[in-house]
């Protein structure tokens, strides 16, 4: 069920200059997901009508990202209450709540949205802004207060005077707006301010000239409200979203050996009695069983890992690795889209991509399936209990049937039949003495 009088709209248009990027501000990413993804997250738990992207023209990939909701095209970016105009058309006789939120303040939760929609029902409102008092407010907008402690205006730092810039109840830039009154409010925005925007900001001095009254919602926690404008506020935010990763894995029943030194995505699920060495990296997609121990130096993206199997030290598991109960995957080996069955064992130095390997085999270190002949990628198969010599090169396509036994230093370019030992190897030549003889002639060369 949706609810039917709530409207959500987040600006994300902005060119994000202070990046320093070719890339979209809101599609940096937090913990493998980008900043856009994490907010319409929290804003689907509101159960909105409608959510609705505000995009700049070029901005296809954003479009991409947020779909199924709506997007509409700000042309230029003129500023924040520019932006809301562009969504206009997806509110027409809209009477409900229209919740406005920036796609560069991705941590906002839910019930935070949802204070500030209750926010502007107190005593009829016709906007509720949500503010935080921060020790140190630079770069954002200052909430002024009129004599009674209400809001009178919103002032950006940049039109700041040296008394409003003292001011350190800031906006987050989160509004509630009643929904008859915003096309109206907004037609009368001007950009006279020092960077020549249309401020959304400006709604409440608007407002107020026709008696309707802003409310102050104030939130205590910083970390949910603070917008990422630069890499650094990037940074400090992939910090608290890491520590609330690691404290939920932790929570979950994971022994985390050196926590500061573990990298989680935002979708990594980790069993019970996981036990993560230090320095391990888990990109998105990433499912560990119970009992798995992943040590130190592991690199871990779109995979999943059985219950009780052994990842690393030095290990690298790439999307489509699928390891088996029970198996282990050794240092500087690398595994893609291949299945590892329960118990067998990759344990050291090689490489396994696209392929389908049994239960219990062994692969002996240097092993490299060649899956590319560069324009297509083909399949290695090896059944169960087979046993892979060290240094074996695979050709694939190539089949090894169950229980066969590749001989150290074959190049497998023939299917291996079941039980089959499978040699390629030149016959050793020894010549007793040679390599005095080849010595002395040398040296009588030389001397001659
Ligand atoms: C804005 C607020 C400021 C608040 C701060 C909170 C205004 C004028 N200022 O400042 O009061 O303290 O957020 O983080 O609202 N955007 C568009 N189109 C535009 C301009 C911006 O879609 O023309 C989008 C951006 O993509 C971004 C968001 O709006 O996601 C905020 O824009 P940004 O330029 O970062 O505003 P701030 O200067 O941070
Ligand atoms: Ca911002």
């Amino acid at each position: 069920m949706s609810e039917e009088n709530l409207r959500i709209v987040i600006l994300a248009a902005g060119i994000g200059s202070r990046m320093k990027s070719s890339k979209p501000k809101v599609l940096h990413e937090l913990a493998g997901r980008p900043l856009i993804s994490w907010l319409i997250e929290a804003a689907e738990q509101l159960n909105p009508e409608k959510i609705i992207v505000v995009t700049a023209p070029q901005m296809d990939d954003v479009r991409e990202v947020i779909a199924p909701h709506s997007a509409v095209i700000q042309h230029k970016a003129q500023g924040t209450g520019d932006a809301v105009k562009a969504a206009l058309p997806e509110l027409e006789g809209f009477t409900g709540d229209v919740l406005v939120l920036l796609g560069d303040t991705p941590l906002m939760a839910h019930d935070t949205m949802q204070d500030l929609i209750d926010a502007r029902h107190l005593d009829n409102a016709g906007i509720a802004v949500l503010g935080v008092e921060l020790d140190d407010p630079h770069g954002y907008g200052r909430l002024i207060p009129d004599k009674k402690g209400k809001l009178a205006r919103i002032v950006e730092e940049k039109d700041c005077n040296e008394k409003e810039a003292a001011f350190n109840v800031v906006n987050t830039g989160a509004f509630c707006v009643d929904g008859t009154k915003l096309a109206d409010w907004l037609a009368q925005l001007d950009n006279k301010n020092a960077q020549g925007e249309y401020y959304f900001t400006d709604l409440p001095e608007i407002a107020a000239r026709e008696g309707v009254k802003t409310e102050i919602c104030i939130t205590y926690s910083e970390d949910e409200v603070a917008g990422i404008n630069s890499r650094a506020q990037l940074a400090a935010l992939e910090n608290v979203v890491q520590h609330a990763l690691r404290q939920k894995a932790m929570d979950e029943g994971a022994t985390l050996l050196d926590q500061d030194s573990t990298y989680f995505s935002y979708d990594t699920q980790l069993g019970r009695d996981v036990v993560v060495e230090p320095h391990v990296f888990f990109g998105p997609k990433v499912r560990v069983g119970d009992n798995v121990r992943i040590k130190a130096f592991s690199h871990l993206e779109d995979c999943q890992i059985g219950e009780g199997a052994d990842i690393g030290p030095y290990a690298r598991l790439r999307p489509g690795a699928d390891i088996g109960e029970g198996a282990r995957i050794g240092n500087f080996v690398e595994v893609k889209k291949t299945k590892v069955g329960k118990g067998s064992k990759i344990n050291h130095l090689s490489y396994a991509g696209d392929g389908e390997i049994g239960e219990g085999v062994n692969i002996g270190a240097g092993t490299i399936f060649c899956n590319y002949d560069g324009f297509d990628k083909h399949q290695t198969k090896i059944g169960d209990r087979a046993f892979i010599g060290s240094n074996t090169t695979i050709v694939a396509p190539a089949t090894i049937g169950e229980n066969a036994l590749i001989a150290a230093g074959s190049v497998v370019t023939k299917d291996a039949p079941r039980d089959a030992l499978y040699v390629t190897r030149i016959k050793p030549m020894i010549k007793d003495g040679w390599v005095s003889r080849f010595q002395d002639k040398k040296k009588q060369q030389k001397e001659g």
